[in-house]
């Protein structure tokens, strides 16, 4: 049987130069347009963490792709990490910085149940901004994070240190 890593490394396109000029994006359409290797994927993950966690979070936009049959599989909800602006209150939020700029994740802290064991899960690790944003979220909310699930890590944009002090599972590391 293949591993979850090859399967995913096999439907996972790679374009030179998008969004900018030098940057190699790692485009995940073809993994979720394939029924098959999305199904084995969200089971995979289900698998791991199953017994473990009582709600999944998902980070705007394409972590909630992944967050919402991952949830679904394992019985348990599903919580929102929002980008600004789109949740109605009350609301608590992060501002983090970004290459160019800042930006800011919004989370209904009453989606939250104290104690809660949350895993995180994203589509990709780059620069960390974002998981270091929700783990602050869900920690404020009363959450407690099991783990961070990203689909890809993107090793040299050094992500993880911004996450220290907290499990980071990668299915495919770049
Ligand atoms: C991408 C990706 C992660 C984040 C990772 O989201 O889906 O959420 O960036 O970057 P970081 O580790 O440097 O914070 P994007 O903002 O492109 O939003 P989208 O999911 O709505 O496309
Ligand atoms: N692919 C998808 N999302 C991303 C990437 C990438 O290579 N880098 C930062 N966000």
């Amino acid at each position: 049987p293949t591993s979850l890593t090859d399967l995913v490394r096999g439907h996972i396109r790679e374009i030179p130069d998008f969004p900018a000029p030098g940057v190699l994006f790692r485009d995940i359409t073809p993994l979720l347009a394939d029924g098959p290797a999305f199904g084995a994927l969200v089971d995979g993950l289900a698998e791991k963490y199953r017994g473990r966690v009582d709600a999944v979070a998902g980070l705007e936009s394409r972590g909630f792709i992944l967050a919402a049959p991952l949830a679904n599989a394992l019985g348990v909800g599903m919580i929102t990490v929002r980008k600004a602006g789109r949740l109605p209150g009350p609301v608590i939020g992060v501002d983090y910085a970004l290459e160019y700029g800042t930006a800011r994740m919004e989370l209904r802290p009453e989606t939250v149940r104290d104690g809660q064991r949350v895993l995180i899960i994203d589509d990709v690790l780059a620069t960390g901004g974002t998981g270091a944003a929700a783990v602050k979220l869900i920690e404020r909310s009363g959450g407690e994070v099991v783990a961070l699930a990203m689909l890809l890590e993107l090793a040299a944009l050094g992500g993880r240190s911004k996450l220290e002090g907290h499990d980071v599972d990668a299915v495919l590391v770049y």
